[in-house]
């Protein structure tokens, strides 16, 4: 009879159905040696009596994604400072039976645009305000001074704005679509797009003609990985980001949190390029 295995994590969220996060983990742990394995783990609803699953049956961490990285919080013992500026949760830890939010989302965004960019930024312009959105200005505190923030909702852009003010010198929401949009995507160093709209072929979030060629362009997406926006400004020949570097980049943090060691980025992403996608 095979030996049970020592650690179980999980993803939580709905839909995970084509989630890459199992590929990702499970061969971090396959590397390092570690007895673990991270399984998906949709929750349709009800998600406070997964938590309570997890918590009986000693779940030794996870991983929390859409629609659950803020509701997430009211059901743990404690949060991260960064989960709770942040005001969203992407992993958990189980310390001796208390759970605990991190938010390892932010590190997703910062660690590609300090590694491919700099890390010293006059202005910035975040496409979206959900979760990832808040992640991603976060990330952005301390390399950018001026940030523009365009959604749909103009509210929400709105809400972020002030909940983020005293980062930045200045920060500005914008409506997703209007002209004002067009014209500061031509002026700032770095666009990052933190909707889900490039996931169908051909479309785009903003228009990409007048991006100026400076520009670092960030798309979160991963599926696919060159996106609408990412093949135009290519074709500009401006630097690009694409999602599964967020995404790789977001699960070796969650591991260090887990196991406290640190996992090769570059490898992982060969990996998962040239045998998962
Ligand atoms: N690569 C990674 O590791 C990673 C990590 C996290 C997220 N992501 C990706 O980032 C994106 C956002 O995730 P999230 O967690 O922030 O989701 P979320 O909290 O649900 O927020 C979604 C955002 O996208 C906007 N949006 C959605 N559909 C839209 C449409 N058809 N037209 C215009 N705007 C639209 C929403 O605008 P409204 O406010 O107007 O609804 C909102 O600002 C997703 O594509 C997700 O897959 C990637």
């Amino acid at each position: 009879m095979s030996k049970p295995i020592r650690y179980r994590l999980y993803l939580i969220g709905y839909p995970i159905r084509h989630s890459l996060s199992p590929h990702i983990m499970n061969y971090i742990f396959r590397r390092n040696g570690i007895d673990a394995l991270y399984e998906l783990y949709e929750v349709e609803s009800n998600l406070k009596q997964v938590i309570k699953i997890f918590r009986d049956t000693g779940v030794y961490g996870f991983n929390v994604t859409i629609p659950y990285k803020e509701r997430i919080m009211e059901y743990l013992d404690g949060l991260s400072r960064d989960a709770l500026e942040i005001g969203a949760v992407n992993t958990v830890q189980n310390k001796e039976g208390e759970l605990i939010g991190y938010n390892t989302d932010w590190l997703g965004v910062y660690k590609p645009i300090t590694r491919f960019g700099g890390n010293n930024f006059d202005q910035a312009l975040i496409i979206g305000a959900g979760g990832a959105a808040k992640a991603a200005i976060y990330a952005l505190r301390d390399i950018v001074k001026t940030i523009y923030i365009a959604n749909r909702t103009f509210s929400r852009a709105k809400q972020l704005s002030l909940r983020f003010k005293r980062y930045f010198q200045d920060i500005t929401p914008l409506k997703l679509g209007s002209k004002g949009v067009e014209d500061v995507a031509s002026k700032v160093d770095i666009v990052i797009n933190a909707t889900p709209i490039g996931m169908k072929e051909g479309e785009k979030p903003i228009p990409t003609e007048s991006l100026n060629n400076d520009t670092i362009v960030f798309d979160m997406i991963y599926k696919p990985l060159h996106t609408e926006l990412l093949k135009r400004a290519e074709e500009k020949g401006l630097k690009t980001i694409d999602g599964l570097w967020m995404l790789i980049y977001q699960a070796v943090e969650a591991v260090k949190i887990w196991f406290d060691i640190s996992a090769d980025v570059d490898e992982i992403r060969r990996f998962i390029v040239e045998e998962v996608l």
